[in-house]
Parts: structure tokens; sequence; C-alpha cells
């Protein structure tokens, strides 16, 4: 016994344990910030600077890595929310381009381990222009979190495994959280469906663990894919940024190759990939896009790919056309992401471990970069 396998518990690997700890750290992250049955949601960061975040003329969102993938779903949710205009940003790019940052902006970082040199030199680039300043930290206390004007913590316990599973999920639960705040706030949400969406998110935790079910399927399924090359993974809206989180949670850990894309974008070029050793991923639970997320399925199947579908349960006419299916939970469409990122976690866990590697410290990666 030693301290490392007390800490993993029954698991064999901390990132295995990470993404079974989501159902509790998604609801920490909700604790003391959403009630649905008295129908509020509060978030104390953004009532610290309320007049500069409700007047700001468009939120920056700055990160990498993974990170950066939840911030472009809070660009998908703050947008359609809260109608407040986001741009995503890799903060290694923002930092040195000379970007337009104005004292009304509000610049957001993300980052699991608020230590991050990228981020941190973006943020003092903003705090130099005026911005306000967010953080959406896990480590409390870290340079991210104390050099910020305010932000919320998302409360995800320690992350040991490199690849980052339950701080994603935790920093998609903060953005929605603070999206729904805003935009009822600001009107741009009906009360009903406001309700509705409470509702819908309180009940999130439960579905993370119905998610989790799939596990011995989704294992099954990765021993027919240990020798692949290349693989693509499609999503549109929600599930674009969930496209691009889970080829990198490949790439990382399996050292296959990987690339996420958004399903329309395919016949721009990656379509010429495609051929009857190509495993393509689609994560098809959109409701408002669902009969054009079908249609790229039926290009992928014309050209011969492998379709491994994520799909909405009890869903009859994907299953029907995709070589394989994972069913998910049904839930609100901006909660999706929270869902469907679930399965994808475990096929590149499940692909990266049959091929014998070190899934918790992948090679030539940190879990932290402090340094350029
Ligand atoms: C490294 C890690 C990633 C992480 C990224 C950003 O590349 O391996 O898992 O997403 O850094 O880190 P941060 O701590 O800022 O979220």
């Amino acid at each position: 016994m030693n301290i490392e396998k007390l800490e993993k518990g029954d698991y064999e690997h901390f990132m295995l344990k990470e993404i079974y700890e989501q159902p509790s750290t998604i609801a920490d992250c909700m604790r003391g910030r959403l009630n649905a049955a008295a129908g509020w949601i509060k978030v104390g960061g953004i009532e610290n600077v309320e007049d500069r975040m409700f007047n700001a003329k468009r939120f920056i969102m700055a990160a990498c890595g993974t990170s950066w993938h939840a911030a472009l779903i809070g660009e998908y949710l703050f947008e359609e929310l809260a109608r407040i205009p986001v741009e995503v940003e890799y903060a290694s790019e923002l930092r040195y381009r000379n970007p337009i940052i104005n004292e009304d902006d509000v610049v957001i970082a993300l980052s699991q381990s608020g230590e991050t040199a990228d981020t941190m030199a973006a943020l003092e680039l903003a705090k130099e222009k005026g911005a306000l300043i967010y953080g959406i930290v896990n480590s409390v206390g870290s340079s991210i979190s104390r050099i910020t004007d305010s932000g919320s913590y998302i409360h995800a316990g320690p992350e040991i495994g490199v690849a980052s599973t339950k701080a994603f999920t935790g920093q998609v639960t903060a953005l929605t959280l603070m999206a729904i705040y805003m935009g009822y706030r600001r009107g741009t949400i009906p009360k009903s469906y406001y309700n509705q969406l409470l509702e819908g998110l309180e009940k999130i935790p439960a579905k993370v663990e119905e998610a989790l079910k799939c596990n011995d399927q989704v294992k099954e399924l990765a021993q027919k894919f240990i020798n692949t090359n290349h693989t693509l993974y499609l999503g549109r809206g929600y599930n674009f940024p969930i496209a691009l989180e889970g080829a990198l949670k490949l790439k990382e850990i399996s050292y296959i190759h990987a690339e996420g894309y958004p399903a329309a974008e395919m016949k721009h070029g990656p379509i010429a990939l495609i051929d009857e050793n190509m495993p393509v991923i689609v994560i098809a639970t959109n409701k408002s896009a669902y009969e054009k997320i079908v249609s790229n399925i039926q290009e992928v199947k014309a050209r011969k790919g492998i379709v491994i579908a994520i799909v909405t349960e009890g869903d009859e006419e994907i299953s029907k056309i995709a070589d394989y299916t994972i069913e998910i939970p049904d839930t609100e469409e901006p909660f999706t992401p929270l869902l469907s990122v679930i399965p994808l976690q475990l096929l590149s866990y499940h692909i990266a471990l049959a091929r014998g590697c070190n899934v918790d410290q992948p090679r030539n990666l940190a879990k932290s970069v402090t340094v350029e």
C-alpha cells in the first residue's frame, strides 16, 4: 500500500476515478448556487462585480488546452442565453497580438491549475488595459485566482490525471450557471424557460451517473480501435467543442491522431480522408440540427467510414445508419456537453489502456504548464 494507491481507491487510474467522480464534482460546483424548487441561481463572483459584468460590451475568454474547449462552450452559452457577445482566445495568442481590449470588456480566464503561464500573461495584459478580469479556476489560492478581480471556483477537487476530465465538466457547469444567471437578470431568458433550465440543470449529476453506465459497452468497443491510426470527431453547435475535446482526449493519452471538426465543415477537407479504415465519432444529440447531423452521418457512410454515434436515449433513426451507437440521457440542449463528453472520456481511456499507454502520465505532457 502506498499513498497513491490509497488515493486511487478501487480505481486502476486517477483518470478513471476522476471520470467517475463527475456526478459529485458537478453537484459540488452547483452547491449553494442553484435551487430549482425555490427558483434561484446565485453566482457570488458575479455579484461582487455586478455593475461591470452586466454593463460589459463583450466577454473575452482566454484559456489553453481543455480549458479552451470549455471556453468555446461558454461562447455558445453566453451568446444564446444572455445575449452577450463573446470572443474565445487561446491565451498564448492573445498575449502576443496586441489585442483591442477596453475598460468595458470582461476577460474571463479558465484554468484548472490556475498556474498556466500563457493564461496568466494574458490576464496581466488585460488588467493593464483596464478590463475586468474574472477567473474560473479549480485550484484554490492559485496565481490566477489571486490576480483576478473576481471569479468562481469550480470545486472539482484535486485533479491528478494529466488529461483533464472532471475539471472540464466543472468549468462547463460554472459557465452554465453564470450564463443562466446573467440571462435571467438581463431579461434574455423568459421566466418559464429559466425555470425549465434550473430544473434540468439540477438533474445533471444524476444523468451523468446514468451516462457512466455506458462504460462496459465503451470498453468493448474500444478493443476494436486499438490499431487505428487516425480518427475524426464531428459535432455541431454545443457539441462542436465536445468533438474537439473528444479528439484531444484520444491524442493525449493513446497517441492516436484525432481531429475534431464542426460536422458541416467536414466537406471542406476531412471528407477526403474518409475510407473503410476511418472511425468517425459523431456527437449526434442535438435537437435543433438533428436532420443536419443525420445527413452528415450519411455522407460518412457513403464513403464507407465507420460511424460511432453518441445519441440521445431512444433515438432510432441514427442507430439504423451508424455502425455503433452509445446512448446518453436526454436533457435541455445547452446541457448536452456535460453528458456527451462522458462516453468520449471513457473511450479514450479504454483505447489508451488497451494500447498499454500510461494513462495518467502520458509522454511529453505536463499537468500544469507554468513555463512557455
Ligand atoms: C496542460 C494540461 C491540460 C490543460 C492545459 C491547460 O496542457 O495537460 O490538461 O487543459 O494545460 O491547463 P489549465 O490548468 O490552465 O486548465
